[in-house]
């Protein structure tokens, strides 16, 4: 069986690339069914873009590279297609479009598109050997039958490593290795931490709106508490800043100075605790937790100073985590195939024509809130309308 492209991957990117790449196109996946991670992101109803999107929210080691693809087929261009099929939306906060109903509607839209554009999908297949003399001889196994598809392009497209148990696999990277691309280290993004001892397990299901700084990037939103460690936006944001050993720093007031309402507490409220007071603007379980280590008289007798270095040290609560939760909850996989080795504009690889990488399994990684979605549709696109322009 020829076709002119096979594309490795029914997720969002590869969907995307089947319904541009034009005539003869057959996407593979080993999955039952396309499209699981957007079926199951954004709580179900799918973050599938930001209002917000520009290159510098993605973490790549050329931060250049994303540049073609975001700017040739924006958020907008994605909002106009799912407004076109009629799936109602809104933004949930800073930027971040969700679906009004499930996410499975993305899905659905997606595979409309591959349909209209006439591309064959199958499911439960497997990849085996992949030969190329000039055009791509791949060997898939589908219901027990080995069929060896030749192809004319041959697009990567079966994302990273984050959340094995959905069937995250290497293939990707494993094919780049076969033909020579380069590989930036992958590891775990967007992750939880985790904690020597279980020390917060005590204050698990907590949150708070905090600021959180690693790496020299800070991000504003809510932490949460785990039984493990640290959770919420604002610290996946910062994991995918962390290097291990780093400490991160917690801000846990970051909209009002602690120090002012101390000293004015002190003022007014002199026979109150510090525990009382702190209890106004902190949740009263993290207060309970920390307070072993503040002084128990009341208000009045203390220093200016040392309600000053307290309210410091809740500003700038220094942690190191032990290590993250690993790609077992990651949501995203940093790193990847070293963008070095793809043009830009096309993502097809500079040393072997025809061969193509896209999505998460490039070294291109979008922030929290809908950027990895659009790095999927837009680097999706720009390999498929490739792709159709050389055919
Ligand atoms: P994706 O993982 O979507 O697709 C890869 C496909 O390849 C899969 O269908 C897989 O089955 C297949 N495959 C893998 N290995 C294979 C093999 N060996 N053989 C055959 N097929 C194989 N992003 C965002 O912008 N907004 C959001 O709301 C969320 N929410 C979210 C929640 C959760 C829980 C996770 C884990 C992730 C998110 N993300 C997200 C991230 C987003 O899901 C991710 O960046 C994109 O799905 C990446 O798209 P790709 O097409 O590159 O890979």
């Amino acid at each position: 069986m020829h076709v002119n492209t096979l594309i490795l991957g029914a997720g969002a990117a590869g969907m995307m690339a089947a319904a541009h790449a034009g005539p003869a196109t057959l996407v593979i996946d080993h999955a039952k069914a396309p499209g699981e991670k957007i079926r199951i992101s954004g709580g179900g109803r799918c973050n599938f873009t930001n209002l917000a999107c520009a290159p510098d929210r993605f973490i790549s080691k050329n931060p250049h590279f994303a540049k073609s693809a975001l700017s040739r087929y924006t958020q907008h261009d994605f909002i106009a297609l799912v407004a076109s099929h009629r799936i109602a939306y809104h933004e949930k906060k800073l930027g971040q479009l969700f679906c009004d109903g499930s996410a499975k509607q993305i899905v659905q839209m997606l595979r409309d598109e591959m349909a209209r554009a006439g591309a064959d999908l199958w499911l439960d297949t497997t990849v085996g050997e992949i030969r190329h003399d000039g055009t791509f001889r791949v060997t898939l196994t589908r219901d027990g039958r080995s069929h060896v598809v030749t192809a004319t392009h041959l697009v990567l497209a079966t994302g990273a490593k984050s959340i094995p148990a959905m069937g995250a696999t290497d293939l990707a990277y494993r094919i780049a290795a076969q033909f020579g691309l380069g590989l930036i280290t992958p590891r775990p993004g967007l992750v939880p931490f985790t904690f020597a001892n279980d020390r917060f397990k005590p204050l698990a299901g907590t949150a708070l709106p905090s600021r959180a700084t690693t790496g020299g990037h800070s991000f504003e939103e809510a932490t949460l508490f785990t039984h493990r460690g640290l959770s919420g936006p604002a610290i996946l944001q910062a994991s995918s800043y962390w290097t291990e050993g780093e400490a991160i720093t917690l801000d846990l007031s970051p909209d009002a100075p602690l120090a002012d309402a101390l000293i004015a507490a002190k003022r007014n409220e002199g026979r109150k605790s510090l525990t009382t007071i702190l209890s106004r603007h902190l949740p009263a379980r993290l207060v309970q937790y920390l307070s072993p280590d503040w002084p128990t008289d009341p208000m009045a007798a203390l220093p200016d100073a040392t309600l000053r270095d307290l309210a410091e040290s809740l500003h700038h609560w220094q942690l190191t985590p032990s290590g993250t939760e690993g790609y077992r909850t990651a949501e995203v996989t940093l790193g990847g195939i070293d963008t070095a080795a793809l043009n830009a504009r096309t993502l097809e690889a500079k040393t072997v024509p025809g061969l193509y990488a896209i999505g998460e399994a490039v070294d291109v990684t979008g922030w929290l809130g809908g950027y990895n979605f659009q790095w999927a549709w837009s680097s999706g696109w720009a390999a498929g309308t490739a792709i159709a322009a050389a055919s």
